[in-house]
């Protein structure tokens, strides 16, 4: 699926081509087409760009002589079709939420592959992984530890464990969105960890697998999982010496960033794990110790690209001089990222891509009873006109997964296309969904 040359520099993205008629494909379906057949907005996803994503980490590892797992982190886009994508592709899956384990499950997705993250599982959500045998729980805090195997003894089953460790290292990410640092409410502070394997060695419900860190997420400087590789390979010398134990599975978390903007340039997959390994196999022979299974936990890296959200513009109010807002019908309810981290994004008007046309700098806006919802502040457009349809893209990754109801607008469709099929893997929400879970209490009645 290469991009036609005739393509207008703007949407020269991944999935992007014309069709014979010189109309806009994505996946090799028709935008407009789409557009009117789901409506908008519209979530679409690239199914031939979620399974490329997927094969470039399994390729990566393939390459280099290690044991290693990749882990698909469902917090960034997790819905039943997209369980099926994984398992087909032989991932495993990160959950963070008895409502993630429960959409896995329910795809039928194998319980054995599941890792089960979160900073405060409730004893609900441990008993319901413990009862479905999934394969790892990821421990958060001492507190957790007690509760997994209280609860795992009382089932009479043992359980495997990672601890999340905050390594104290800080990256170059949306101070929001960073987690590696020393002041974080997950993990437990790397200086900790020696004492913590003593007790869970004791333990009869839980078996040690291995260690976990998670820096945070859109990372492209990765001088950070350099330093912190370091910190963890000595951290499993220490345990090797203080307990004897060799830790088998070192998990490195997500984190990869993605092109949102044309001028951004995120390192390579193949990078990325080409940079790991080679400092993980580096501590690992200076310490001298046995080479850990790999494991990683992409979520952005696999899906954000693959994904474009798409609007109808409506409302177009200009205030002279000062600027041109153009108004779609979706915002901040199916896009939350701008308002919360000031993200940034680019589009184009789906029906205007002749490089020809005149263009006015505009505003995008979402129609949210709220002035920070603004989609992309300064876009260089062609002269929009209502109805028309403006995309947004690399809207995969942390779009639907965090998408609301306000203002109790329905969540929209989310729909898969591959290689010019299309269908949809969420429905639009109606308004009796909306309104379905109200009630009126009874001394209304
Ligand atoms: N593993 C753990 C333990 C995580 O907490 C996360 C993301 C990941 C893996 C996946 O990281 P990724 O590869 O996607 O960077 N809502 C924010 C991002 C929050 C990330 C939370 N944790 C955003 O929209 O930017």
């Amino acid at each position: 699926m290469n991009n036609q040359n005739n393509i207008t520099p703007q949407i020269n993205r991944e999935g992007f081509s014309l069709n014979n008629s010189g109309n806009l494909e994505f996946d090799r379906c028709e935008i407009t087409k789409l557009a009117q057949k789901y409506k908008t907005p519209c979530y679409v996803f690239s199914e031939t760009i979620i399974r490329r994503k997927c094969r470039q980490y399994v390729n990566a590892f393939s390459k280099r002589n290690v044991d290693f797992e990749v882990i698909y982190a469902g917090k960034a886009f997790l819905v039943k079709a997209m369980c099926n994508i994984l398992k087909g592709e032989g991932l495993s899956l990160d959950v963070s939420s008895g409502g993630e384990l429960y959409t896995a499950l329910s795809a039928g997705f194998p319980p054995e592959k599941i890792f089960f993250h979160g900073n405060n599982k409730s004893r609900e959500e441990i008993e319901f992984a413990l009862k479905e045998k999934i394969g790892t729980m990821m421990v958060d805090s001492e507190y957790e530890l007690n509760l997994i195997e209280q609860i795992a003894e009382s089932l009479n089953t043992k359980v495997g464990i990672i601890l999340r460790v905050t390594p104290g290292v800080d990256t170059h990410t949306h101070k929001y969105i960073q987690t590696g640092q020393v002041d974080s409410k997950f993990g437990i502070s790397i200086d900790r960890i020696p004492g913590f394997i003593k007790k869970i060695l004791s333990k009869e419900h839980i078996s040690y697998n291995g260690l976990h860190f998670h820096l945070g997420s859109q990372i492209f400087d990765l001088s950070s999982y350099v330093l912190a590789i370091k910190e963890m390979v000595k951290l499993m010398r220490k345990i090797k010496d203080l307990e004897g134990v060799d830790t088998l599975n070192l998990n490195l978390g997500g984190g990869l960033g993605v092109k949102y903007l044309e001028s951004d340039l995120p390192p390579s997959t193949e990078y990325f794990v080409n940079l790991i390994v080679d400092n993980i196999e580096n501590e690992v022979r200076k310490n001298n110790l046995t080479m850990p299974k790999i494991l990683i936990e992409p979520g952005r890296s696999i899906v954000a690209e693959a994904g474009i959200t798409l609007y109808t513009i409506g409302n177009i109010k200009e205030i002279p001089g000062v600027r041109k807002y153009l108004i779609t019908d979706g915002g901040m309810a199916d896009n939350p990222r701008p308002i919360l981290y000031e993200a940034k994004y680019e589009g184009f008007l789906v029906n205007k891509i002749d490089n020809n046309l005149p263009e006015e700098v505009v505003t995008i806006a979402g129609k949210c009873c709220e002035s920070g919802d603004i989609l992309i502040k300064d876009l260089k457009l062609p002269s929009a006109s209502v109805g028309d349809l403006f995309a947004v893209f690399t809207t995969g990754a942390y779009h639907y997964s965090m998408s609301s109801n306000y203002n109790r607008l329905p969540r929209p469709a989310v729909v898969l296309v591959n290689q010019g099929k299309d269908d949809v893997i969420v429905k639009k929400e109606t308004y009796t969904d909306i309104a379905r879970n109200d009630t009126i209490p009874e001394w209304f009645k």
